[in-house]
């Protein structure tokens, strides 16, 4: 018999694997100092000095209906926006801190307004959720791995409760989850050393999201990480083990199997730049030759792709990005039959390029020109048409 929690992943993610394409959103007060999203424990900056972004930040610009038409226009069928980071900093009224939008300049709901534009467009809206928080003074900081304060002295000696920390942040989820609608994935990050599974209350967590919204898909990483799946690669995954694998900044060279040799469902996240949050010095963007290449390469191997984008502090999504996307939106216009609904083929990898496949309809990416015919081993006989 198949195992439970396998078969409702997969009813669950029957829609995200035939979208295959989405969009990742990372903004919040970090784009104002524009050194990406880690700019707080990259730059050790201390709560008290952090402020003054939370004091600056007015993105008059934010005009989510404008995200959301560009990405429909590039395709994309879903997107997930950071509801909080690592620092804390809501882009929601939560009830349960002053560190959120709604006590800014801008006094504005910035989650609720992208989830009715987009939902508008009628894309898929999810929201991204940071286990960990590096302003709330219950998050364990002195010799964490990662906080800005694991190494500043001052803080060795305060306690924190950690426990307080975890009502806390399942309450924010609660709210997320009640007081916004329908949610079509839940994006938790991220799970390191001991900071894992039940550390978070992972069981009790994840009874709560199914029983609020059953139908929200989750990502892996109550378990994992960018580098780990988890055990949503065993046969016999846990109840927070998520509904799909995470892999971030890389395509796996196989797509993504358990134990048994059975694809699972997994999305590649990769940014444009070489940042998730918005640096104004990172130029490094991507070709868009290279970004369609790598979504042909994830739907070749049964997994989907989002392609983050940081706007900057005024709201805007850099033009950089902005150009990408609306090239790759050129060539899905003529090629989308190609993605949607398509996964890996029963042919082996051709020498110029991909397949994709759906049914019996194969897609023949070519990639690299070849000197008179395309060569297509194996087919003698197998093809109708
Ligand atoms: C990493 C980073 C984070 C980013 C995420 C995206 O886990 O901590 O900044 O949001 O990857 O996948």
């Amino acid at each position: 018999m198949e195992n439970k929690v396998i078969k409702e992943r997969t009813e669950r993610t029957k829609w995200f694997l035939n979208d295959r394409f989405g969009m990742f959103i990372h903004w919040g007060l970090y784009a104002i100092p524009a050194r990406g999203e880690w700019v707080k424990t990259n730059e050790r900056i201390t709560n008290e000095e952090y402020n003054k972004y939370f004091e600056e930040f007015d993105p008059q610009e934010y005009d989510p209906k404008e995200w959301a038409r560009l990405a429909k226009k590039a395709g994309m069928k879903y997107a997930v926006l950071t509801a909080k980071h690592h620092d804390g900093f809501c882009l929601y009224d939560s009830q349960y801190t002053d560190f959120k939008s709604t006590n800014t300049k801008c006094k504005r709901d910035l989650v609720r307004e992208f989830l009715e534009a987009f939902r508008e467009e009628g894309i898929k809206v999810g929201l991204y959720f940071s286990l960990l928080d590096w302003t709330h003074e219950d998050f364990p900081h002195y010799g964490d791995k990662f906080h800005p304060m694991r190494a500043n002295e001052a803080f060795k000696d305060k306690k924190h409760d950690f426990d307080n920390y975890l009502k806390y942040m399942h309450n924010q989820i609660r709210e997320l989850l009640t007081n916004y609608g329908h949610l079509d994935i839940m994006w938790f990050d991220f799970s390191y050393e001991d900071m894992v599974c039940e550390k978070w209350k992972a069981s009790e967590l994840i009874k709560m999201v199914r029983d609020i919204q059953p139908h929200i898909i989750i990502d892996n990483r109550l378990e994992g990480s960018a580098e780990n799946s988890g055990s949503i690669r065993t046969s016999n995954p846990t109840e927070y083990s998520g509904d799909f694998a995470s892999p971030e900044q890389m395509i796996p060279p196989k797509g993504l199997l358990d134990e048994n040799g059975n694809s699972i469902p997994w999305e590649s996240c990769i940014t444009l730049n070489n940042h998730w949050g918005y640096n104004s010095f990172d130029r490094s963007y991507k070709s868009p030759k290279m970004v369609i290449r790598a979504l042909v390469e994830c739907v070749s191997k049964n997994g989907n792709l989002m392609l983050n984008v940081g706007p900057d502090s005024k709201g805007r999504i850099p033009k950089e990005s902005v150009k990408i996307l609306e090239q790759i939106g050129e060539w899905m216009y003529d090629n989308k039959e190609s993605i949607y609904g398509c996964g890996i083929s029963q042919f082996d990898k051709p020498e110029w390029g991909r397949f994709t496949q759906k049914g019996n309809k194969l897609y023949a990416h070519v990639m690299e020109e070849q000197i008179g015919a395309v060569c297509l081993p194996n087919m003698a006989g197998k093809v109708e048409k």
